[in-house]
């Protein structure tokens, strides 16, 4: 079981990247924790909100002691961190959630990295851990419109980047499908975060690929195994409520747990 720690962070920077959609800087000692693709489970400073807010640590820097986690606003919660100023503190949970399984590729190897919309996030921190031990990667990341397209320069330090949008506005008309479906050779590892609907054709598309993985979501309460209530079946075995999504998740390889 990994160890779920409790701390006040402290924000560090806030700001807004495109329209509802911030950046805030976190810094605090379980910084040292983290791996790319886990999450925090952040009290919303509001007493009347008694549920957090499981949020994807997008960046993190150990020496500094500071985590980046970028978020869109959809509801009072997320309003309410879109608030916060520098030296404000958060209660976190955390790192919480598995992580993405970045041993099983190494250098001179390829790496494929699907991102859709707020699902981005994550993809940063692996791009960069992926870099930076020698694996080529390519980022293909699918946004509504040009205003939604967030993190491509960040992304671009560390990978080819191939930006898609819906209705053609910046990038490639179309969606991570259209450039995907035309790749001729088949990365070594795929990591995938974004929509349901995206995630469905990546775990379709890869489902048998030995080291293909998703990041999912899942409605949370307590966040650390104890409550189900963001269960998720293995296919084949509908009537059992066998997988947590923040404990055995928040990624699981292809082909292995039924998509909504
Ligand atoms: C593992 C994980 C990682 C996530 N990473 C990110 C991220 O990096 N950036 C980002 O913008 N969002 C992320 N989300 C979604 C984010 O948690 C919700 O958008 C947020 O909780 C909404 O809270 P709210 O109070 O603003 O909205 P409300 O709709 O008012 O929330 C009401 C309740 O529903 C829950 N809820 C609402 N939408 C979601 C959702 N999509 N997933 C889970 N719970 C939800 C809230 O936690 C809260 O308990 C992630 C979700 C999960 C499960
Ligand atoms: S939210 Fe409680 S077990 Fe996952």
């Amino acid at each position: 079981m990994l160890m779920i720690l409790k701390e006040d962070m402290t924000v560090v920077a806030q700001r807004k990247i495109a329209p509802d959609i911030f950046e805030m800087v976190l810094t605090g000692e379980m910084v040292s924790e983290m791996q790319a693709g886990q999450f925090l489970h952040l009290r919303v400073p509001d007493s009347s909100k008694l549920l957090r807010r499981p949020i994807s640590i997008s960046e993190i820097d150990k020496l500094k002691k500071e985590a980046t986690i970028v978020y869109r606003i959809e509801g009072e919660g997320t309003a309410v961190f879109s608030q916060l100023k520098s030296g404000d503190v958060v209660d976190c949970l955390g790192p919480q959630g598995n992580g993405f399984d970045l041993s099983v590729i190494g250098a001179g190897q390829a790496a494929l990295l699907i991102g859709g919309g707020i699902g981005v996030p994550p993809l940063v921190e692996t791009a960069k851990q992926l870099h930076d031990k020698g694996v080529a990667v390519t980022c293909v990341i699918g946004f509504a419109n040009k205003e939604a397209v967030i993190l491509e320069e960040k992304l671009r330090r560390y990978s080819d980047v191939i930006v898609t949008t819906d209705d053609g506005s910046y990038g490639i008309h179309g969606y991570v499908s259209t450039v995907i479906d035309g790749f001729d050779t088949v990365a070594d590892a795929v990591y995938a975060c974004g929509a349901p609907g995206m995630l469905k054709y990546v775990d379709s598309k890869f489902e048998n690929h030995p080291h293909a993985y998703l990041s999912t979501e899942s409605r949370m309460a307590c966040g650390m195994g104890a409550c189900y209530a963001c269960v998720v079946h293995l296919k084949g075995q509908e009537d059992s409520k066998n997988l947590r999504v923040c404990e055995d998740g928040p990624v699981f390889k292809t082909g292995q747990i039924i998509l909504d």
